[in-house]
């Protein structure tokens, strides 16, 4: 049988609530329910609270896209995971927007995956590498060191239900062509998705290795979808720009009922 597919949308720090309620509503009217297809919402804790109220939950799950790692305390403007709780399914940990634009460190990804299973909330972790460890090959190491840290205080039960999303740093936001520099390849996905099911499994074993569920981010969209969603080891894509936009999303979950189901393009 095949592995369920999962789409997951990063909308980011993008649109007042009533832009993200429209966009809601064309995505209900766009995306049907299938049953092998998981869609999750990424958005930000200002629009959890009332999309909760409007959001049809056979067809999509919410996520943050990121809280601290305490549950309470003197932390003036931060949200925990223990207040998440009852309103998401998931959030994104240590997205590489966080930890170099806001300096989140190992320790900080570290402690905030373990927060978030604390707290019932499943950590779509997000690792990569930038455009200078890139350039110079650094990419496993790089790998190896975000994935090692961020894992060390879990169960390998834990692992095994989790969420780990490669995104290449130097290829998120570049547009449309993976034939162009700046993007990576659906060869590049498959290649690192079977390195990090490696060192899990050299940690946590075989099962974990092979249930936890391996997403590529960087640039996807509704042309190149498909391939990375074909590509061995993948379970599904972690969508930034394309999210925003409704012709292009369900686009992308097109992609993945037609890869789960061998149909042409
Ligand atoms: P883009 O799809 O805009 O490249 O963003 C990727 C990303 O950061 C998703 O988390």
């Amino acid at each position: 049988m095949k592995r369920k597919k999962l789409i997951v949308a990063n909308w980011k720090m993008n649109m007042n609530l009533q832009q993200a309620s429209i966009l809601l509503h064309r995505l209900h009217e766009r995306i049907q329910i299938h049953k092998d297809i998981e869609i999750v919402l990424a958005m930000s804790y200002l629009h959890l609270q009332p999309l909760s109220l409007q959001i049809d939950r056979r067809k999509f799950r919410q996520s943050a896209q990121n809280a601290y790692y305490d549950d309470h305390g003197p932390f003036t403007g931060e949200v925990s995971f223990s207040m998440l709780h009852d309103l998401v399914h998931y959030s994104l940990v240590g997205h590489s927007e966080r930890r170099v634009k806001f300096g989140e460190s190992l320790d900080d990804v570290r402690k905030k995956v373990s927060a978030a299973f604390r707290n019932d909330v499943l950590p779509i972790l997000c690792i990569g590498e930038q455009k200078d460890e890139h350039l110079r090959q650094e990419t496993k190491q790089v790998i190896h060191d975000q994935l090692s840290s961020a894992l060390l205080d879990l169960t390998a039960e834990e692992v095994a239900e989790m969420v780990i999303a490669y995104e290449p740093v130097w290829a998120i936001s570049n547009g449309t062509d993976y034939h162009g520099h700046d993007i990576a390849t659906p060869d590049d996905a498959k290649e690192m998705a079977a390195y990090i099911r490696l060192q899990i499994e050299s940690t946590f074993g075989k099962y974990a290795a092979n249930s936890v569920r391996i997403l590529y981010g960087a640039s996807v969209n509704s042309e190149n979808a498909r391939a990375f969603l074909d590509a061995d080891g993948v379970d599904g894509v972690l969508v930034g720009g394309a999210s925003l936009n409704y012709h292009e999303f369900s686009g992308i979950v097109n992609a993945a009922y037609r890869s789960l189901h061998g149909l042409e393009a």
